[in-house]
C-alpha cells in the first residue's frame, strides 16, 4: 500500500477576509444572495442608510457591468453580499483550482459550465453532475465512449486528456481494480431528480463495454447477454420500487446496492442487487400530486378484459390508495 499525498504551497483563499474588507458603493459588481440561497452578479443601484444597517438596492448583471433587460431587482443587507473579482471567475475544469473559495463562485463556476453544456466538473477524483435533462448533449453521446474505454489504465490518477464524465468514474474504478486487483465501490449521492438513477445507469453500461472492449466477439457477446439482463431488471426494480413524487417522475424510493462481479480477466459476468428501506408507507397513501408505485398503475393500465374481471381492476382514480384527485395518472405510465 502506499498513499499519496499532494502537498499544495498555495491552497485557495477562503472568501472570509475578502467579504470583511470589501467596499460596495453605486455601480459595484458584486454578488447578492436571493431568497432561494442562489449567488447572482449584480451591480449595486443604490445605497440607504448608514453602517452598520444599510440597504443596497441591487440588480442582476453580467460580470462586466452590463445590466440584464429584464433582470431581477431586491433590496438586499450587507451579509447577503459578497465580492467580485473577473480573476476569481476564470474558467476551471477542477473545482480544487479555484483562486478563492465561496459558495457564490463555486456556484458561478458550474453555472456557467452548464449553459455551455458541460455538465460534469471535476473535484478532484470526484465527478459533479448536473442534471442536464437532455441525452444528446453532443459531448456526452454514447459514440464519444470508445474515445475513453481507449484510454485504458494511462487514463488512472488524472491522465486523461478527455472531458470529464461519469464514465471517468467508472473508468478508474475497472482500471483500478484490474491493476491492483481490488474491489473497488462507487458512491452516487445527491438530492432527489439529481440524476442518481440514471447516473448508476450510465456507470453499467460503461463497465460493461469497458470490460470487453479488447475482448474476442464470443466473449463480447457473452458480456452483452448479462449487461441486457442487468439493463432489463430496471424497469422491473423500478415498477416496484418507483414513484412519482412532486420532485421526480421516476423517484426511487428504495435504497438500492449493486454489485457488478467481474472475472479474473477482467470480463463482466454477473450482478447482485440488494435493496433496502422500501418506503412501504407509500402503498397506503402518498402526498397530494405525487402517485403510489408504478407497478399499480401499470397493471390497470395493461389487464386484458378477463385479467380486469379476474382481480377486480378499475380505472386507478377508482382506487383511493391510487388517486387523491389532483396526480397525473395515465401519462409516462408503461403497460
Ligand atoms: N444524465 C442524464 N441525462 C439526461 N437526463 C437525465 C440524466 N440524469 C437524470 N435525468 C433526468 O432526470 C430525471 C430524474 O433523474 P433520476 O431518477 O436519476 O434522479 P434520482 O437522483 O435517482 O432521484 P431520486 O432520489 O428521487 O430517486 C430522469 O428521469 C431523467 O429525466
Ligand atoms: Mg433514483
Amino acid at each position: 500500500f502506499f498513499v499519496r499525498l499532494a502537498v499544495c504551497s498555495e491552497g485557495p483563499r477562503a472568501m472570509t477576509d475578502l467579504r470583511k474588507h470589501a467596499t460596495y458603493e453605486v455601480g459595484t459588481v458584486c454578488f447578492y444572495e436571493d431568497e432561494g440561497d442562489n449567488w447572482r452578479i449584480c451591480a449595486i443601484q443604490k445605497v440607504a442608510g448608514e453602517p452598520p444597517k444599510q440597504a443596497f438596492s441591487v440588480r442582476t448583471c453580467t460580470i462586466d457591468g452590463t445590466l440584464e433587460a429584464d433582470g431581477l431587482t431586491a433590496t438586499v443587507p450587507l451579509d447577503k453580499l459578497a465580492p467580485l473579482s473577473e480573476e476569481w471567475l476564470a474558467p476551471v475544469k477542477d473545482l480544487l483550482h479555484m483562486v478563492t473559495l465561496h459558495n457564490s463562485l463555486l456556484l458561478e463556476q458550474i453555472r456557467s459550465r452548464y449553459w455551455r453544456d458541460i455538465i460534469y466538473t471535476n473535484i478532484g477524483p470526484i465527478v459533479l453532475a448536473l442534471n442536464p435533462y437532455n441525452y444528446n448533449l453532443p459531448l456526452y453521446t454514447d459514440d464519444n465512449m470508445p474515445k475513453y474505454i481507449e484510454e485504458r489504465a494511462e487514463a488512472l490518477h488524472g491522465g486523461s486528456r478527455l472531458p470529464t464524465h461519469t464514465w471517468s468514474v467508472a473508468h478508474n474504478a475497472y482500471w483500478s481494480m484490474v491493476k491492483y486487483s481490488k474491489a473497488q465501490s462507487i458512491l452516487v449521492s445527491g438530492e432527489s431528480g439529481a440524476g442518481k438513477t440514471e447516473a448508476a445507469k450510465i456507470v453499467t453500461k460503461y463497465l460493461a463495454r469497458c470490460s470487453t472492449h479488447f475482448a474476442s466477439a464470443a466473449e463480447r457477446e457473452q458480456a452483452r447477454v448479462i449487461t441486457d439482463k442487468i439493463e432489463s431488471a430496471s424497469p422491473i426494480l423500478e415498477a416496484f420500487g418507483n414513484a412519482k413524487t412532486l420532485r421526480n417522475d421516476n423517484s426511487s424510493r428504495f435504497g438500492k446496492f449493486m454489485k457488478l462481479q467481474f472475472s479474473k480477466n477482467g470480463f463482466l459476468h454477473g450482478c447482485y442487487t440488494i435493496n433496502y428501506l422500501l418506503e412501504k408507507s407509500r402503498v397506503v397513501g402518498h402526498a397530494k400530486g405525487e402517485r403510489s408505485y408504478h407497478t399499480f398503475y401499470q397493471l390497470a393500465a395493461g389487464a386484458t378484459e378477463e385479467e380486469r374481471e379476474r382481480y377486480r381492476l378499475q380505472d386507478p382514480t377508482a382506487f383511493s390508495w391510487l388517486y387523491s384527485g389532483v396526480e397525473r395518472i395515465t401519462e409516462d405510465v408503461q403497460a
